[in-house]
């Protein structure tokens, strides 16, 4: 397949200020009714998306997996879930997305595989010393028996990062045990991505979404690590992570990556300090890093004002363009975040069903909508986690019984995990999943979803959807270079042109400021005169 026969140029630069949406897939739309969204649901919304206005979705795992955390333990790096469809549905979704002028990008996991892949229960099966557990990261176990973890590694979602097996030795997990780490000094597992990548690219895809880049070098020479490992400064020194070694792992993909015309890109999840990002993003490597930090921060001028200009100072070096991101599938929504009171204890109050202290839903999605279009206004590429144009919340009140995450199991219900952003979209007003499917979902959606589904918010001027829509438009006909300069202004107000024909006033206060002159091209919320009220953006043009 390639890009010439279709909608969308070549174009080597396409994801420099490209607007990324991100799908979830198995909550996205469920096209053949066993309540699991699925790739041919994809298709089937491609005209959704391409009125929408996005350059690019980004997938996360389809693969065939047990689905032990969301599909992100991959069980065949090669090939679709049966129960999401075949590789003549991916071949024909890229196909449709292309001919829509919508480039793919899909989710590539080297951290870890599934403990259902070929290779790791080979492992198992061959035993200790083996050319086959040499794939993995095993280890005889501490202790006068070998009965004790090789070290007290902790895995992020929680009790030790090692799991014994059987015959007593034991292998490192960094999330479940369902992920084992693969051994990256192993030429094997070196060479089988190498393939991975380029199987996906002669498929079509334009670029790749990296997970858990920074933890593929690890040090096992260091047997201790504190359990405050979360905290611990990463600068190259860290036994698991952002070590200076998978920095020549990702110059070997860059290789592959620029054997295609026009070369593929790929954007890292490393959860690293900013000024490390631009290592990953550089144009030998991957091209470009995720910037977390407007996700982290307060609905704050000062904070994002800081943030902005950081990470245009960094791109600058690198050469690459930064990513601005609110929302994704690890994340609570960020309208519910921005309508919960400064300095909530998060878990905590997923852990109350959103009761303790309850959410301001309608001054979240207020602020959320500003944040959004101040965001679409930054240069760089934009990514966008599906549902967000509809303003959606964080489902807080899943029933325990219904939770998929296996945060919470591992952390002995002490996190409730991630499944609040992963209910399945509501497409219509009614029905069984609200359009989802035909079938109930396999999360269940709060009753009240119908009131922000696809369907309600078409049929509402002033809805989400459609402030999406003609912000990504208004983007797209505004936007030229990737300058931005500072506005004088209020200091509750972020303010910055991105030339003289297009500025964006964010007034992050509760108390509305004089309009500034020119026209006002969208706004986040009603203005009325002379006023920006509280927590709105506008884009003033002249
Ligand atoms: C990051 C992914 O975004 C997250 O969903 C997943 O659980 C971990 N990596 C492990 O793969």
């Amino acid at each position: 397949m390639t890009s010439a026969s279709s909608g969308i140029r070549p174009d080597a630069d396409w994801w420099r200020q490209a607007v990324v949406y991100q799908v979830y897939p198995r909550s996205f739309a469920d096209a053949n009714g066993d309540g699991l969204g699925d790739i041919r649901g994809v298709t089937s919304r491609v005209p959704y998306l391409r009125a929408l206005g996005v350059d690019a979705i980004w997938l996360s795992p389809f693969y065939p997996s047990p689905l032990a955390d969301g599909g992100y333990d991959v069980a065949d790096y090669r090939d679709v879930d049966p129960r999401l469809g075949t590789l003549d549905d991916f071949d024909a979704m890229v196909s449709a997305c292309h001919e829509a002028g919508i480039r793919v990008v899909v989710d590539v996991v080297p951290n870890h595989s599934s403990d259902q892949h070929a290779w790791f229960q080979e492992a198992l099966a061959a035993g200790a010393g083996s050319a086959e557990r040499a794939r993995y990261i095993f280890r005889d176990g501490a202790g006068a028996d070998g009965s004790l973890p090789p070290s007290d590694w902790v895995s992020n979602f929680g009790g030790s990062a090692w799991t014994r097996v059987p015959d007593g030795q034991w292998y490192l997990h960094l999330f479940a045990p369902e992920q084992p780490d693969f051994d990256w000094t192993n030429p094997e597992v070196r060479a089988d991505f190498e393939q991975t990548i380029r199987f996906w690219s002669d498929r079509g895809v334009d670029g790749f979404r990296v997970d858990v880049a920074h933890g593929l070098a690890k040090d096992l020479t260091v047997p201790y690590r504190p359990s405050d490992q979360d905290h611990l400064p990463l600068n190259g020194t860290d036994p698991l992570y952002d070590r200076d070694a998978v920095h020549d792992i990702f110059a070997t993909w860059r290789r592959v990556f620029d054997e295609y015309e026009p070369p593929r890109n790929a954007v890292a999840e490393a959860w690293v300090p900013a000024p490390r990002r631009v290592l990953y993003a550089r144009k030998t490597e991957l091209g470009q890093a995720f910037n977390f930090d407007l996700l982290e921060a307060p609905f704050d001028p000062s904070e994002f004002r800081t943030i902005i200009a950081q990470n245009l100072a960094m791109a600058e070096q690198s050469g690459a363009s930064t990513t601005w991101v609110l929302s994704n599938h690890d994340v609570i929504r960020h309208a519910t975040r921005y309508g919960l009171p400064e300095g909530t204890d998060t878990t905590a109050w997923l852990l109350s069903d959103g009761t303790v202290p309850p959410v301001d839903a309608a001054r979240g999605l207020r602020r959320a909508r500003a944040a959004s279009m101040l965001q679409l206004a930054l240069p760089g590429s934009s990514y966008h986690y599906q549902g967000e144009e509809l303003g959606l919340h964080e489902a807080a009140a899943i029933p325990p019984a219904d939770l998929q995450d296996p945060i919470w199991i591992r952390t002995g219900h002490q996190r409730k995990g991630r499944d609040g952003c992963r209910v399945p979209i509501p497409w219509t007003r009614s029905g069984p999943s609200f359009g989802f499917g035909s079938v109930a979902p396999h999360l269940p959606q709060p009753a009240d979803f119908g009131r922000s589904s696809v369907e309600a918010e078409e049929q509402s001027p002033h809805s989400t959807l459609h402030l999406y829509r003609s912000a990504l438009a208004l983007r797209r006909e505004l936007q030229r270079g990737e300058e931005l300069h500072w506005l004088d202004a209020d200091p509750q107000v972020v303010a910055f042109a991105r030339h003289d024909g297009w500025r964006s006033y964010t007034n992050f206060g509760v108390n509305p400021v004089p309009l500034p002159p020119g026209r006002v091209a969208l706004s986040s919320g009603p203005v009325v005169g002379n006023l920006l009220p509280g927590e709105t953006t506008v884009w003033m043009v002249d």
